[in-house]
């Protein structure tokens, strides 16, 4: 969008978190507040955004990269004082400036929008975002004349007992005339309740000044809330949250309970897949269609083929092909590659591990640091021994091959194509494809040896 700026406050320590992390890089479905504010920017093509950083600056920088500009609030002495910091990148410029706040994650593109247009339609000076809250405490107030009109916002801490009775709030999102904002930005001082620069004095300057000052009333009031502590980030998580899935639901998945599924922002799946309760996915994860994803499965960047199948297991920074089927209670390790038809059963887990097609792990192994080919089946309790207490060593296993119960697999070692391995071995040698091989002590019989051991309840008459 060309003569859109956006100037997004972020300098604020966030005192009333009670957290060393700052306020606005808590996150709300696993990204940082002020990251949802700047990918709703996005969203609306808005490219020229200057966040406003102070507090914490380094660690918000580096959650938002180079995508935006930033500006130095170095001394944190009020939201107009913030935003006089980006005056050098907005001075010059006509056009329409956006001011946003950090901590309203909830904001939608598509309400930015409907403010733009408000504003420009009305060609006002400045356009307030208002909502109306059952309890607007803490929240700035709007004061309207009788005509109904703007003339000013005034904050909690310095509102009567009569404005306080107000229940339209300032919601911390504007537009200004880019010029318009520059001028009424040198006339804010700092006479009031907290000692502080408000922006929100600019809207009452501007109208002082004959500027036209418009409200424009959300239509989801829940969408502008601010987040000041964690009661209210947990309300902003649970907002999000229904919202994510509702999308997804929309876009054809089945989601049994909504309210116990934890789906972050960024993650994208399939129709025709069903994701049922205490299910947790995050972070870039992606999931094809017509998966059966839960209940209890926890997935962070995974990325899951068509068709596959996933209970009660914990996957980390790996892939899983098309019809895999994983769990119940397998822990899937990063940097593993499970390929197309492969089954990862009770009580694996796996690490760094590439499990070929069609190949089975069904219960009760490690594998770690090993390439498993095609067809192959590891039995129950296999290890692979990879750590000798330095380094970690690799297990090759061929395609085919057979690795019966209770193997110990001493890396680095190769099994080779089609070769078996005889139950309770202990393999520290290569084996040859299509070999057998056995390494376990041979079975001793002694006849009649039973009778000469001591044992206390024998024939108990
Ligand atoms: C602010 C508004 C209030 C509104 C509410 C909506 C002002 C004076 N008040 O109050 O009218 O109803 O938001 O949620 O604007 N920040 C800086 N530098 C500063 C101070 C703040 O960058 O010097 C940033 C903070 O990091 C935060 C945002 O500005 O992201 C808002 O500051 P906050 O202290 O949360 O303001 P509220 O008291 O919530
Ligand atoms: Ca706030």
């Amino acid at each position: 969008m060309s003569n859109i700026h956006a100037v997004v406050l972020a300098a604020g320590q966030g005192t009333r978190m009670k957290s060393k992390l700052y306020k606005v890089l808590h996150p709300v479905c696993g990204k940082p507040m002020v990251q949802h504010v700047t990918d709703t920017l996005a969203a609306m093509k808005v490219e020229d955004v200057v966040v406003v950083v102070g507090h914490g600056a380094d660690a918000v920088r580096a959650a938002l990269g180079e995508r935006v500009t930033y500006a130095l609030q170095s001394e944190q002495l009020g939201t107009a004082h913030a935003v006089q910091q980006a005056v050098p990148h907005l001075a010059g410029k006509e056009g329409v400036t956006f001011i946003l706040y950090g901590d309203t994650p909830l904001l939608s593109a598509d309400t930015l929008r409907e403010l733009l247009a408000y504003h420009q339609a009305e060609q006002a000076a400045a356009t307030v975002l208002t909502a109306t809250f059952a309890d607007p405490t803490g929240y700035g107030r709007i004061i309207r004349n009788e005509a109904g009109e703007v003339l000013r916002i005034v904050e909690h801490k310095d509102a009567t007992p009569e404005e306080r009775l107000v229940r339209e709030i300032n919601t911390g999102i504007y537009c200004f005339d880019n010029q318009k904002l520059l001028a009424a930005l040198k006339q804010v001082n700092n006479d009031n309740a907290q000692g502080e620069y408000y922006i929100t004095d600019c809207v009452g300057i501007l109208r002082d000044a004959g500027e036209k000052v418009v409200a424009y009333i959300a239509r989801d009031p829940d969408e502008t809330m601010g987040v000041n502590d964690r009661v209210q980030l947990s309300q902003a998580e649970r907002y999000m949250r229904l919202r994510i899935n509702e999308q997804h639901m929309r876009n054809g998945v089945t989601i049994q309970d909504p309210a116990s599924t934890y789906i972050e922002a960024d993650v994208t799946i399939g129709a025709d897949t069903t994701i049922l309760p205490g299910t947790h996915l995050r972070g870039k994860t992606v999931i094809g269609s017509d998966c059966l994803i839960g209940p209890q499965a926890d997935l962070r960047d995974v990325t899951v083929g068509d068709g596959v199948t996933i209970s009660y297991a914990v996957l980390v920074e790996s892939a899983v092909e098309a019809n895999v089927s994983v769990g119940p209670f397998a822990y899937v390790r990063p940097g593993t590659h499970i390929a197309a038809g492969a089954k990862i059963g009770d009580f694996v887990e796996l690490k760094n591990a590439r499990i070929g097609k069609g190949s089975k792990v069904p219960h009760l192994s490690y594998i770690g640091d090993a390439e498993i080919g095609e067809s192959v089946n590891i039995g129950c309790g296999t290890i692979t021994v990879n750590y000798d207490g330095a380094k970690k060593h690799k297990t090759i296993v061929g395609d085919q091959a057979f690795i019966g119960c209770n193997t110990n697999l001493i890396a680095p070692v190769t099994i080779g194509n089609n070769a078996y391995v005889a139950a309770g071995s202990t393999i520290n040698q290569d084996v040859p494809d299509d070999a057998l091989a056995i390494a376990r002590e041979r079975q001793v019989n002694k006849p009649g040896y039973a009778a000469k051991l001591p044992r206390k309840q024998r024939n108990q008459e």
